[in-house]
């Protein structure tokens, strides 16, 4: 899965603009991508990251990191998913970075997704869905996800870069993700669900046994 990973990395290179400020999500398939980008950093002006992890690794190689409040436009956001659809709708938030990526792909003309071929299903939702939460909501937001058909899971231990936790839902009816995202992101406490059907992706590049595949949106 690894080779798959780099590959489809790899492949992102050549939707990257010259002079260009670069979007760069969160995960290991984008740890791949941020060192392939450093080849070519003397190309682009900087990039905005989805995550504090992200944009050290930029930073290590080099790469100028801006704030995206200061950025007028990004042409290309490069990110990877943990399941995606043939219609480009997309679980992200594995990693926990699941509202800056939303906010970075708001912005961005084209989203590229990179990704192994594990990542590729026909619905949703064998994967958990993340859903970033303010800390005193947590139960709020629990008992409304077990309304929706879910089973919440606390993230453990872990913190999101914007001092928030994580319920990973299992078990959700993902066949409209488009409603299930909006209904997700009504309920109060939530600050942000891993469900890109308002924004997916423009472009997958998946890695296969076969080399690189590349789809667009059906
Ligand atoms: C992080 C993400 C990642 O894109 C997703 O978890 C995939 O990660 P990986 O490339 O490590 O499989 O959404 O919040």
């Amino acid at each position: 899965m690894n080779v798959q990973k780099e590959q489809a990395a790899q492949a992102a290179l050549k939707y990257i603009e010259d002079n260009s400020i670069v979007g760069v999500g969160t995960g290991s398939t984008v740890n791949y991508f941020i060192d392939a980008l450093a080849s070519i950093r003397h190309r682009i002006e900087g990039a905005v990251a989805s995550s504090e992890a992200s944009a050290q690794r930029l930073k290590d190689h080099g790469i100028p990191v801006y704030d995206l409040n200061t950025v007028n436009s990004i042409p290309v956001y490069v990110d990877g998913t943990d399941e995606i659809t043939q219609h480009m709708v997309m679980i992200k938030g594995g990693g926990g970075a699941l509202t800056r990526e939303k906010i970075i792909a708001a912005v961005a003309k084209q989203f590229v997704c990179i990704a192994d071929e594990s990542k590729l299903v026909d619905v949703l939702g064998e994967f958990p869905l993340p859903v970033e939460v303010i800390p005193m909501a947590r139960s709020l937001v629990g008992r409304e996800m077990v309304r929706q058909g879910g089973s919440p899971a606390y993230r453990e231990g872990f913190t999101t870069d914007n001092g928030n936790i994580i319920l990973d839902v299992h078990g959700l009816d993902l066949t409209m993700p488009l409603k299930m995202e909006q209904a997700i992101n009504n309920i109060t406490g939530v600050v942000c669900n891993g469900l890109f059907a308002m924004r997916p992706a423009d472009v997958l590049l998946l890695g296969t046994k076969h080399g690189i595949e590349v789809m667009t949106s059906m």
